[in-house]
C-alpha cells in the first residue's frame, strides 16, 4: 500500500446572498412552515442571483479553500468538481473554474456527475490521483444552483432545494488524511429521481427535478445504514471511534436515522440542512466547512462523510482531519 495519503489542507464554502424562507414558500404554494420543518428540518435556503451560475459559486468556495490552505491557485495540479447543475453542457464547470481562478499551469480539470453523492465521488477520485502519485495537490469542489431546476409548482419537492458551493484543497502527505472511500450505484431507479427536460432527450424543454419522495426516503435510509457498516468494518473501527458525522444534508429525518444507527448524539453531527436546504453535491463540503470554521471540527479528529442521491448513487469517506 502506498505511503502517500491525501490530506485536507484547507476548506472553504460560499452561499449566495438571496434567501428563500418557508414564509416565502407559503406565499407561492399550499404549504406551511410547520409542515416543512416537521418533514424536512428545512427553514430557509440560499438562492443564486440572476446571472450568477454554478461556476461563480464554485470559484468563491475554491478561493476560500485556497486561502485556508495558504496556497496559490497555480499550486493546484488537479481540479475535480461535482455538480448536477453545470453552467452549460460543456465546457465542464471545472474548466470554467480553472479559467476564472487564473490557473495557467495546464492541470487537468473535470466534472463528476453523481448528483447528491457527487462530492464523495469527486473526493474519492482526487484521492486516487494523489495516492497513486500522479499529482501532489488537488482542488475538490461541490457546487450547485439547484433552484434553477426546481419546479415551484411541485409542492412535494420544491421546498427541499438550495444553492451553494463547498471546496477542499487536498495535498499529498505522509500523515493520515482520507483513510478510505466507498462508492456505490444502482442504476435501476431512474424514474424515482430525475430531471425531466434538458439533456439531449429534452432540448428546449424546461428542466425540472422530479422525485418520488417516499421511495427515495426509504432507499436513502437503507443504503446509508449499509454504507456506514461497510466503512466501519473496512477499517475495523467501532462506532464510538468516530468524532463527527458530516452527512449529506437532504432531510433532517434521514440524518437523524443515520445518527441513531451510529449511536451518535446530534451534537456530534454537523447539521446545516435547516439553513441551506439540500444543496446536492455542495452539501457535504458546505457542512464540513461550517464545522471547521466554527471550531467544532479540529485537526486529528475522525470524520465520517456520507451521501445518497439520484442515480441512485451513494458513498462515504472516512477522513482524519
Ligand atoms: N406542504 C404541505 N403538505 C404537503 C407538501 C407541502 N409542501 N408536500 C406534500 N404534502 C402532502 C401530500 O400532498 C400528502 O397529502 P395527502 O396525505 O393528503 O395525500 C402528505 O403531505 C404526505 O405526502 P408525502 O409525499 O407522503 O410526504 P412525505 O412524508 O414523504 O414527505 C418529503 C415528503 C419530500 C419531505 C419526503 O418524502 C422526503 O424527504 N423524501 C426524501 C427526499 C430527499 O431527500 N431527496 C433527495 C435525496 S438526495
Amino acid at each position: 500500500m502506498s505511503l502517500i495519503n491525501a490530506r485536507i489542507l484547507g476548506t472553504g464554502s460560499y452561499l449566495p446572498e438571496g434567501l428563500l424562507t418557508n414564509a416565502d414558500l407559503e406565499q407561492r404554494i399550499e404549504t406551511t412552515d410547520a409542515w416543512i420543518v416537521e418533514r424536512t428540518g428545512i427553514r430557509e435556503r440560499h438562492v443564486a442571483a440572476e446571472g450568477q451560475f454554478t461556476s461563480d459559486l464554485a470559484v468563491e468556495a475554491a478561493k476560500a479553500a485556497l486561502l485556508s490552505a495558504n496556497m496559490d491557485a497555480n499550486d493546484i495540479k488537479l481540479i475535480v468538481l461535482a455538480t448536477t447543475t453545470p453552467d452549460r453542457v460543456f465546457p465542464s464547470v471545472a474548466c470554467l473554474v480553472q479559467g476564472k481562478l487564473g490557473i495557467t499551469n495546464g492541470c487537468p480539470a473535470m466534472d463528476v456527475q453523481a448528483v447528491c453523492s457527487g462530492f464523495i465521488y469527486a473526493l474519492s477520485t482526487a484521492n486516487a490521483f494523489i495516492r497513486s502519485g500522479q499529482v501532489k495537490t488537488a482542488l475538490v469542489i461541490g457546487a450547485e444552483t439547484l433552484t434553477r431546476i426546481t419546479d415551484y409548482n411541485d409542492r412535494g419537492n420544491c421546498m427541499l432545494w438550495g444553492d451553494g458551493a463547498g471546496a477542499v484543497v487536498l495535498g499529498a502527505s505522509e500523515e493520515e488524511g482520507i483513510i478510505s472511500t466507498h462508492l456505490h450505484a444502482d442504476g435501476r431507479h431512474e424514474e424515482m429521481l430525475y430531471v425531466e427536460g434538458g439533456g439531449t432527450r429534452g432540448i428546449g424543454e424546461p428542466a425540472y427535478m422530479r422525485m418520488q419522495g417516499n421511495g427515495v426516503f426509504k432507499m436513502a435510509v437503507n443504503t446509508l445504514d449499509a454504507i456506514v457498516d461497510e466503512t466501519l468494518a473496512a477499517n475495523e473501527l467501532q462506532k464510538s471511534d468516530l468524532d463527527w458525522l458530516v452527512p449529506h444534508q437532504a432531510n433532517k429525518r434521514i440524518i437523524d436515522a443515520t445518527a441513531r444507527k451510529l449511536d451518535m448524539s446530534m451534537d456530534r453531527v454537523i447539521l446545516t440542512v435547516g439553513e441551506h436546504g439540500n444543496t446536492s453535491a455542495a452539501s457535504v463540503p458546505l457542512a464540513l466547512d461550517t464545522g471547521v470554521k466554527d471550531g467544532r471540527i479540529k485537526r486529528g479528529e475522525l470524520i465520517l462523510m456520507e451521501a445518497f442521491g439520484g442515480g441512485f448513487t451513494w458513498g462515504s469517506a472516512l477522513v482524519r482531519f
